[in-house]
């Protein structure tokens, strides 16, 4: 073979690898659902609101922006015909009964809501009255009927002039971020600042930044992300919440996708292409590896956790938990701090008991009980917005 025909079978096999190598992308890319016009992220932009004529609509545009358990939204709107009353309720069609069992988390996730709305009144000029449960508490026997008759919260509005919040600008930003945080411990000012937020003497509100409570309370974390990684029946009830492609998450709009543990870009892409085209590769095992790693990577790299603690486990106190925490999670934005909430040790099915009994002992040793468990501290990256429901799905009809 002289030279040039070696030159041009070189020449011949690289470009057939370069296109095998273009065909295999772009049959990634596409199965990914790349030219897809992400609508899921829709709600985070400023103006969303701005499409609805109705203040409680706009209002509920804002809420549902808030942190919930499993980004499942449950949420459900009935306006009245009084034009400045609006009822929440819990949305019995979606609560993540493995790992939630009493749906307190479904219930913390009602004050998160209501709280977003409050803030969302004040810079829109709405005062917002709220009333938890105006039509009394909910049967505990048949609490998915009571949730359906009984309202969470009224909301009465009254306009009055807008006034400027400071929380509001945060609202748009992702509540929870997964990623390592940096090693500086908070400034005693920033920990003042938190714990003024909590005014109400039924929760209590503590920061922990000493060796010995990071080294224990990461070990729960840590200990709860491995025992329910292990757990087959909840790990089947996260996969059928998980959005492997932008089509899915797009009809969707709730529950879990790769954007979750702060991917973006292309390798969002990659990721969910490959996810999408080869289902097995989000497998059991290595969903649970990956879980259990980012875990350890995650208390490896936290200066402080909080605890929020009710004194009783009502709802009344489970829904307070909730808007306290979105005026942290708040604050601590305003703030340039992160927070995310490694909520297993405090999930209430059988194979967490052990874990659970001995963080309460630890922490709340008085019967009373731990609502929130959350890492906090300054990012060491960015986190994208996750998916949104359209706010209309939201009001019943
Ligand atoms: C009651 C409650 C429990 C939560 N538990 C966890 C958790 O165990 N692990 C976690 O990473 N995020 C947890 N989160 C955060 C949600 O997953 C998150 O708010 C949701 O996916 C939406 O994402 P965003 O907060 O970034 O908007 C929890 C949030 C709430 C309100």
């Amino acid at each position: 073979m002289n030279q040039s025909r070696w030159k041009n079978s070189l020449n011949i096999i690289f470009l057939s690898i370069a296109g095998i190598l273009a065909v295999v992308s772009i049959v990634v890319l596409m199965a990914s659902g790349v030219f897809s016009r992400a609508q899921y992220v829709e709600p985070w932009q400023k103006s969303y609101s701005e499409k609805f004529d109705d203040p409680r609509i706009q209002l509920t545009a804002h809420a549902l922006l808030a942190a919930n358990g499993h980004n499942m939204q449950p949420w459900k709107i009935q306006l009245d015909a009084d034009k400045n009353v609006f009822y929440l309720f819990a949305d019995s069609e979606r609560l993540v009964k493995e790992v939630d069992p009493f749906a307190r988390q479904t219930m913390i996730t009602q004050g998160t809501f209501l709280e977003y709305l409050r803030v969302a009144g004040d810079q829109l000029g709405y005062q917002t009255d709220i009333t938890l449960f105006p039509n009394g508490e909910y049967d505990e026997q048949n609490l998915a009927a009571s949730m359906k008759s009984k309202p969470v919260a009224k909301i009465a509005l009254t306009k009055v002039e807008p006034q400027k919040n400071p929380l509001y600008e945060y609202m748009f930003l992702p509540d929870t971020n997964r990623a390592a945080y940096q090693k500086t411990p908070l400034t005693s000012e920033e920990v003042q600042q938190l714990l003024a937020i909590n005014t109400d003497p039924d929760l209590t509100l503590t920061v922990f930044q000493e060796a010995a409570d990071l080294e224990k309370l990461g070990a729960y974390a840590l200990e709860g992300a491995k025992i329910e990684s292990s757990v087959h029946r909840i790990n089947e009830e996260s996969a059928k919440i998980f959005r492997a492609n932008e089509y899915d998450k797009n009809k969707y709009r709730y529950g879990f996708s790769v954007e979750g543990q702060g991917t973006t870009g292309i390798m969002k892409h990659i990721m969910q292409g490959l996810i999408t085209l080869i289902p097995s590769m989000n497998n059991e095992e290595s969903s649970a590896n990956l879980y259990v790693n980012s875990t350890k990577t995650a208390v490896e790299n936290t200066p402080a956790y909080a605890l929020i603690i009710s004194k009783d486990n009502s709802r009344i106190q489970q829904v307070k938990s909730g808007m306290l925490y979105s005026r942290l999670v708040l604050t601590a934005h305003s703030l340039g701090i992160v927070m995310q909430p490694p909520s297993q040790v405090l999930e209430e099915y059988s194979e967490m008991t052990e874990p659970y009994e001995k963080i309460h002992a630890d922490y709340a040793p008085d019967g009373s009980t731990i609502q929130m468990f959350f890492r906090m501290g300054k990012h060491t990256k960015e986190f994208p917005p996750s998916m949104r429901r359209d706010v209309m799905d939201l009001i019943l009809q």
